[in-house]
């Protein structure tokens, strides 16, 4: 699957079947998050790949319930002391990277900003100097679920040439 392809068929996906990540895919996932850009490579971030189904269950109760029922939760932090203009930027483009490595192999992804960062931060242990960033939820689309929101903004509203307003695409 090319880069493009990839990118386009990528969607939030909130409901998976009862099937495992592959072990032999967490590495790939990690390796996929660990090549990204980071400013001055200073590489902020540690990755909690949670499939404990008992920790699973901890960190998403009381929220959208895909979170728990996915077999796989990434925890992405950042060491705080680590370039702090830049390390959440650092942290979710590591992310993204993972998120778009897993649409490839066809894996589903959602991220999740809606969840309890110190809670998740004892249930996986993670140190103080350490800070919760998000999480990416992994695992086989259920396809009875359809995905939903598929808006986007027109491309003439959020990209421009040269300057503000002018649009990118059309005759130039
Ligand atoms: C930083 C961030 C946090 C998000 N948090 C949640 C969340 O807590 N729950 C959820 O269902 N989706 C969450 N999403 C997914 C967005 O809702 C989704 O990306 C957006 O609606 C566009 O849909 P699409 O991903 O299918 O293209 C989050 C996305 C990002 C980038």
């Amino acid at each position: 699957m090319d880069v493009m392809e990839t990118i386009m068929k990528r969607r939030s996906i909130r409901a998976f079947l009862d099937k495992k990540v592959p072990a032999t895919e967490l590495e790939n996932i990690a390796k996929a998050g660990l090549m990204a850009p980071s400013a001055s490579n200073m590489q902020p971030w540690n990755f909690v790949f949670v499939t404990n189904a008992a920790k699973r269950l901890a960190i998403g109760k009381g929220f959208q319930k895909f979170i728990s029922q996915a077999p796989l939760i990434i925890v992405g932090t950042v060491d705080k002391k680590v370039n702090e203009s830049w390390n959440v930027v650092d942290c979710a483009i590591a992310l993204q990277n993972i998120v778009l490595y897993c649409t490839s192999v066809n894996l589903g992804t959602c991220w999740v900003g809606a969840f309890d960062k110190e809670r998740t931060r004892k249930i996986c242990n993670i140190p103080d100097s350490h800070k919760v960033i998000a999480l990416i939820v992994v695992g086989y689309a259920d396809p009875a679920f359809p995905t939903s929101n598929f808006f986007r903004k027109d491309l003439d509203e959020a990209a421009f040439l040269d300057e503000w307003d002018k649009p990118l695409t059309g005759e130039h």
